[in-house]
């Protein structure tokens, strides 16, 4: 395939540096808003033409160097049996871990539920354009886990489920191997059915030391490196929050790492390992400014690109509700059109 994207991520020179962002498949397009006039999240998510429909939007519309499947990474709590809504103020468990008396007698792997996407994948491969490689992904193992346990939307600072960790040592352990478990076959039959780089988002990797993350969720990562990585796809890590974390990726752990908006990409280039390619992260909030302003980050953008090979254009996190769409393509369309070199 011909396309700046896996270039990039294969370590090549290229023109200029690929672009996509987090959440592209979202509110943030016209043309997705009006699906969702007509259907539910879940109904997308799992109706093949219209998923695969949804996930080139942001191709076709914003002019991205890649699509990423259009699912969630709560499909995998949900394949372990937990009751799941997705409600306008995000996502809801019917009886989150918290309130759960044996929570591991609870969970029952059933891998047939997952089946759908990869018939969504199906689809996406027939009708993408040729020269875009499509993105798979799923959540790193704390993220998912304290969804899981907290149950809440995306307002919650999952207080409770970091209780639960230092309470319930032992038991933590065995619900990560649990959701590790299916997991990795969520993974392999991802890059089975055709994706060509898998990115793994590890959103709440801050809610933890980062030592506690070394010890009880860096292997799950890790295993999950090497499923993806056996096949020669590469792998992207997003540890949002992951602060001085950075400083201990490696090469064994990923090929390129997401940087959060947070992290200065200069320091994130200093402190992450050289050979460890780099993705991000210009602030999503940067789409409300005037495109004034918004030009004057990018100049910043321009000076780092101009240095560095191994970088994919992206956010430091995805797009929010309300993004203005002029704003969305106007930041593609000046990667693109800029003179990099
Ligand atoms: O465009 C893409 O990035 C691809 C699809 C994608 C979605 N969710 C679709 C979605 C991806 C990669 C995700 C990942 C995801 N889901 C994460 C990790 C990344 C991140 O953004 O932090 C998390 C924590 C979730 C869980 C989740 N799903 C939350 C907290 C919410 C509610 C908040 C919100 O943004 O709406 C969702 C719902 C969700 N997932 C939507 C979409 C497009 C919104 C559904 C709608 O349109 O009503």
């Amino acid at each position: 395939m011909n396309s700046i994207f896996l270039d990039t991520l294969h370590k090549k020179d290229t023109v200029r540096p690929p672009v996509w962002f987090m959440r592209q498949a979202g509110r943030v397009l016209p043309n997705y808003n009006a699906l969702k006039e007509k259907y539910t999240f879940w109904q997308m998510m799992q109706d093949p033409e219209l998923a695969a429909k949804v996930t080139l939007l942001p191709v076709f519309d914003l002019g991205v160097d890649a699509a990423i499947l259009f699912s969630d990474i709560l499909v995998i709590p949900h394949a372990l049996g937990m009751g799941l809504e997705f409600t306008d103020n995000g996502p809801v468990f019917d009886t989150p871990i918290k309130n759960m008396a044996n929570p591991l007698s609870k969970l029952n792997p059933q891998p047939e539920k997952l089946e759908y996407i990869y018939k969504v994948i199906d689809q996406i491969m027939l009708t993408r354009p040729a020269n875009i490689p499509l993105i798979g992904f799923c959540g790193a193992p704390l993220t998912v886990l304290s969804f899981m346990i907290q149950g809440l939307g995306s307002r919650s600072d999952f207080k409770d489920a970091v209780q639960f960790f230092f309470t319930h040592k032992t038991e933590t352990k065995k619900l990560i191997a649990a959701v590790n478990e299916l997991t990795l076959v969520y993974v392999e039959e991802q890059i089975k059915h055709g994706v060509e780089v898998f990115q793994l988002f590890e959103t709440n990797s801050g809610l933890i030391s980062n030592e506690l993350y070394e010890e009880l969720f860096m292997p799950s990562v890790k295993m999950i490196a090497s499923k993806v990585r056996e096949s020669n796809i590469p792998f992207i890590f997003f540890p949002k929050g992951f602060g001085t974390g950075i400083m201990s990726i490696t090469p064994d752990i990923c090929d390129f790492v997401s940087i959060d908006w947070q992290t200065p990409l200069e320091l994130a280039r200093k402190f992450v390992h050289q050979d460890v390619g780099l993705q991000g992260n210009l602030d999503p909030r940067f789409v409300f400014s005037p495109q004034n302003e918004i030009e004057i980050e990018l100049q910043k953008y321009l000076q780092f690109g101009k240095k560095n090979q191994k970088w994919v254009f992206n956010f430091g996190h995805g797009f929010l509700p309300e993004s203005p769409y002029e704003n969305a393509c106007f930041i593609t369309q000046w990667v693109k059109n800029k003179q990099w070199r």
